[in-house]
């Protein structure tokens, strides 16, 4: 258990903030098996129907080899572009253990590196040197103990993808605006602001027991607010489009770290009770469907088709982002190097 400071009212911070993540989602659960199920039944087809077409478009997601960033690749790719896929556990050598290179190509990866950033950077550059058309910031980390002495959660969900973004060049034209789709989650909603000093203490300067900061419970959920922040910060900044994706609950290698024995009960449930990759990845391609984009570039969190509108105005509300981030540009700040 990483409980923090080993003091009594760490441990119960550590409890109730994994007591608010189980109950949340599994609440969250609930909503979805209803939405998927009764709702909307085959929703997921509908979206893949209307997918767009696009060829001659160069797209660029980040932790491709696994998950809902594989399938992301692979229904663009199917589509037409290039797709371009961040591996982190790419061999080195000019074959990546995963299948990406059957339809999109395999480049490595590691956000909690900024020279493996800076290289992948370059070469994108060299594969799509009129630039990228949307970039997918999917890799993630939950549950994970701090690395490099920041906090996991921060350094690759928000840092790493920050500074990504800053090195890529953007495809822009007068018929095409370039985009940015983040894959953030609900979890956000459940701690829905971030400390002021969010930076300072994610960052390795913050004392001898990093992890007396904050349970990674609410780590996380804190991680996917602030990539929800920069994103935003930056289409402001930079002219593009923004959209902030949660795929639903989705049956992947993310809840590894999960502790016992939710784990257990995560290895039996999870592959009949969540969203299967190809589901989640469709819930996140939804916002690049024409007919749910908004008019205006703005990010939006679309816990599911449909599934926004059920939700109490209260909570719709939170789940929308503000474009006037509070930490946004301070976000997109590249620390010295960490590895
Ligand atoms: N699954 C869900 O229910 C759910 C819900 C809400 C949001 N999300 C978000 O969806 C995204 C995809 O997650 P997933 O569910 O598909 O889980 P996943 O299969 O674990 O995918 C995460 C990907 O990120 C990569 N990654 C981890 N550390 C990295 C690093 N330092 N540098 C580059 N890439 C790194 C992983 O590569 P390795 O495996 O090789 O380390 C993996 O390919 C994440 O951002 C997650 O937070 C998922």
């Amino acid at each position: 258990m990483s409980a923090g400071d080993g003091s009594g009212r760490a441990l119960g911070r550590w409890w109730w903030d994994h007591v608010v993540l189980y109950v949340l989602a599994g609440l969250e659960l609930l909503v979805q098996l209803w939405h998927d199920l009764v709702l909307a039944h085959g929703w997921d087809r509908k979206i893949e129907a209307q997918l767009p077409d696009v060829h001659g478009q160069c797209i660029v997601v980040t932790g491709g080899c696994t998950g809902l960033g594989h399938e992301v690749s692979r229904l663009l790719a199917q589509r037409g572009a290039l797709v371009l896929v961040g591996c982190h556990h790419h061999s080195g050598g000019n074959i990546c253990p995963c299948d990406v290179q059957e339809f999109g190509v395999p480049l490595p990866l590691d956000l909690s590196c900024p020279e493996s950033i800076v290289t992948f950077a370059r070469q994108v550059k060299v594969r799509a040197p009129n630039g990228v058309h949307l970039v997918v910031l999917n890799a993630g980390v939950l549950l994970a103990p701090p690395l490099h002495g920041y906090d996991a959660q921060y350094l690759i969900n928000v840092h790493g993808h920050a500074q990504l973004l800053q090195l890529l060049t953007l495809a822009a034209g007068p018929s095409h605006q370039s985009r940015v789709l983040a894959i953030s989650s609900s979890t956000s909603a459940y701690w829905p602001s971030l400390p002021t000093d969010y930076l300072q203490r994610a960052s390795p300067a913050t004392g001898p027991n990093p992890q007396a900061r904050w349970s990674l419970a609410r780590s996380y959920a804190y991680s996917k607010l602030a990539l929800r922040h920069m994103v935003a910060a930056f289409a402001d900044r930079a002219d593009v489009r923004a959209l902030v994706a949660h795929p639903g609950i989705v049956c992947t290698h993310l809840y590894r770290a999960v502790p016992q024995p939710l784990r257990l009960v995560y290895e039996l449930a999870a592959p009949w009770l969540l969203r299967s990759p190809r589901q989640g990845a469709l819930a996140v391609l939804a916002p690049l469907v024409a007919a749910a984009l908004p008019a205006a570039s703005e990010a939006q969190l679309t816990p599911a088709p449909h599934l926004h509108a059920l939700l109490p105005q209260a909570v719709q509300h939170r789940l929308q982002v503000t474009p006037q981030a509070q930490l946004g540009s301070t976000l997109l700040l590249a620390p010295s190097r960490v590895c």
